[in-house]
């Protein structure tokens, strides 16, 4: 007996960071995070629980993947099979529309989309809340990806407080996300291991301890749309992140000469005026931030830096959404 389902999730961009987590199972973070989800950018996952399957399969843009991505994702399945209190193995076959290795994290929008696939193939009717907690136990950042538009996840204390919510909808501000890659390389430290040894950095309470009032500013700034206010907090989170990065033990240094070359252009283009500002993941590409009014002008300038590899463009996305159910009965 077969039950499958087929669900697509976007990647999203932190304003503010999630790095370090309370609990490292649970991904219980450090600190609560917000976010937008990434329009045009989807993981789309069909997820077929078959009875007649030994071990969890798992196939990643047509390819089997390696032993440390299939137990990340029978962990979570495990999860989703005590809800449903059934043994059955899955086949989890996935595929992202943008390139793998730029630097966008594919974990958010592939454990989102994995999430909602496996729950609505089993049958099991989950509110928003409980998919986001889930997902998170998945990948931190997926818990984002779950809820639509401006996404704001509350760090909380356990399980059952510690999830993502939309705070405004994809319509609410016309932002424009020019995604700079200076380098096709593989980052060396993912996240994951990011995240352990966040602790040993001398800066992270610090930085943990003033979450808040970064949060509260910049989610007081994306109501408001006030791009300055905006602009200035995202960037002072994201070099926050970087300093603990760069202090943990042993350091990890993501930024290249290209990076600095483009953190020091959009300081010059917003002090002449161009409303954009920088945030970096965990890796050397930027993303760049702009009203959509700006866009042209922002796209413009990078066209004349000699560091900027390529390009790709995103707006504020929607929630994770479920593109075939197809059950059988398992
Ligand atoms: C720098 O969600 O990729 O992108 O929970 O271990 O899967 P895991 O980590 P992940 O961490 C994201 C880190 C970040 C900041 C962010 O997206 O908030």
């Amino acid at each position: 007996m077969k039950s499958t389902a087929k669900a697509a999730a976007h990647p999203n961009i932190a304003f503010i960071k999630y790095w370090g987590n309370q609990n490292h199972d649970l991904r219980i973070p450090s600190n609560g995070s917000l976010s937008m989800n990434l329009k045009g950018l989807e993981t789309q996952t069909t997820v077929s629980f078959d009875t007649d399957l030994e071990q969890d399969q798992l196939i990643i843009n047509t390819e089997s993947a390696d032993e440390g991505a299939l137990t990340r994702v029978s962990t979570l399945l495990d999860r989703i099979r005590e809800l449903a209190e059934i043994k059955t193995r899955a086949q989890v076959v996935s595929e992202n529309n943008f390139p793998t290795g730029t630097g966008i994290a594919s974990s958010a929008s592939a454990f989102a989309a994995l999430t909602l696939a496996s729950v609505t193939a089993l049958g099991l009717c989950l509110s928003e809340k409980e998919l986001s907690q889930l997902a998170r136990t998945g990948s931190g950042s997926a818990s984002r990806s779950i809820p639509g538009g401006f996404v704001e996840w509350q760090a909380g204390i356990d399980h059952d407080s510690s999830f993502a919510e939309t705070i405004a909808p994809a319509e609410h501000w016309d932002l424009v996300d020019f995604i700079v890659l200076v380098s096709r390389e593989h980052k060396k430290t993912g996240s994951s291991q990011g995240h352990q040894i966040a602790d040993t950095s001398p800066l992270q309470k610090v930085r943990v301890e003033d979450a808040k009032r970064r949060l509260d500013i910049c989610r007081k700034a994306l109501l408001e749309k006030d791009f300055p206010t905006f602009a200035e907090i995202v960037e002072l989170d994201s070099n926050m992140m970087h300093s603990v990065m760069m202090t943990s033990d042993p350091p990890l240094y993501y930024w290249q000469p290209g990076t600095l070359e483009i953190m020091a252009a959009v300081q010059i283009w917003r002090s002449e005026g161009l409303p954009v500002c920088f945030t970096i993941d965990a890796g050397p590409n930027l993303h760049l931030i702009c009203p959509a009014e700006a866009s042209e002008a922002v796209k413009r300038k990078l066209g004349a830096l000699v560091n900027v590899k390529s390009i790709l463009t995103s707006t504020p996305g929607g929630p994770a959404r479920l593109l075939e159910p197809e059950i059988t009965g398992v």
